[in-house]
């Protein structure tokens, strides 16, 4: 009798919790609507500046949101969302996206020549010993294969002079490349589109 007792509370506890989580995810989805407005809502970015965040790496995901809220990075249209979000959704969400599957911008592979000027560029500095040999980042370091074109000029810029503050490390790279190479290297990376390395979503 205690036992079955027993069993009919723990059975009852993991509806609720079961039920919890559910909710979680509901109120995440929610908060996710917003998102959408710029980000996209089937994660193809409204403009070409603004960069795709489906299917990139969580601990990236976080790292950015937590640095728009704490003012480490700044944008004229990113801060103000930032500063609105709740510090304890800022896992959730970024675990939300990370999942969500890579979309295919359609950019296409770089020109030969391009491509090779940009492996130079990334050989030379060690891109691949951080972004690894697909650009796909792991972690807390960004996918690169496949991002928005002009998005990734724009933060590669934003880097080297400073206007993107969060990471040192990345500023010192950028100021060691040419803006010739920048080019050659966001062109190539936004022409990688390998499907073995994109995330298919969950
Ligand atoms: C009004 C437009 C707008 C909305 C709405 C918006 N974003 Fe952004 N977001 C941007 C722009 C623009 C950037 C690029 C900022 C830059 O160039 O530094 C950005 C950058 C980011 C980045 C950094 C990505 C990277 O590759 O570095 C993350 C993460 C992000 N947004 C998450 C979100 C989340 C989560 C939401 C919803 C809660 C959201 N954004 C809503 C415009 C927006
Ligand atoms: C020592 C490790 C390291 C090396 C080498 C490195 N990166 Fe990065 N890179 C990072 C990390 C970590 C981040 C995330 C920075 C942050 O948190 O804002 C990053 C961010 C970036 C971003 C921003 C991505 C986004 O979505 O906003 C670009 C673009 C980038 N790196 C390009 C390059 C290129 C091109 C090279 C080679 C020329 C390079 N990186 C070399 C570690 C590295």
């Amino acid at each position: 009798m205690q036992r079955s007792g027993a069993k009919v509370i723990l059975l009852m506890a993991g509806f609720l919790l079961a039920g919890g989580a559910a909710r979680a995810d509901d109120a995440i989805e929610a908060k996710a609507k917003v998102c959408a407005g710029c980000h996209g809502e089937q994660g193809i970015p409204m403009q070409k500046v603004i960069p795709v965040i489906w299917g990139q790496n969580a601990g990236y995901l976080f790292y950015q949101l937590r640095d728009f809220k704490s003012g480490a990075r700044k944008n004229d249209l990113m801060s103000p969302i930032a500063a609105n979000l709740d510090q304890a959704d800022l896992l959730p969400l970024a675990q939300y996206f990370s999942k969500l599957k890579w979309p295919n911008l359609g950019q296409p592979p770089a020109p030969d020549d391009v491509a090779k000027a940009a492996q130079t560029a990334a050989a030379s500095v060690g891109c691949p010993g951080c972004h690894l040999d697909h650009f796909q980042g792991d972690g807390t370091t960004a996918r690169l294969a496949g991002q928005n074109h002009d998005y990734l000029l724009k933060t590669m810029n934003d880097f080297r002079d400073g206007t993107r503050g969060n990471n040192p490390g990345m500023s010192d790279l950028m100021k060691a490349t040419s803006p010739d190479n920048m080019q050659a290297l966001a062109t190539y990376l936004a022409g990688l589109q390998i499907d073995a390395y994109i995330n298919q979503g969950q």
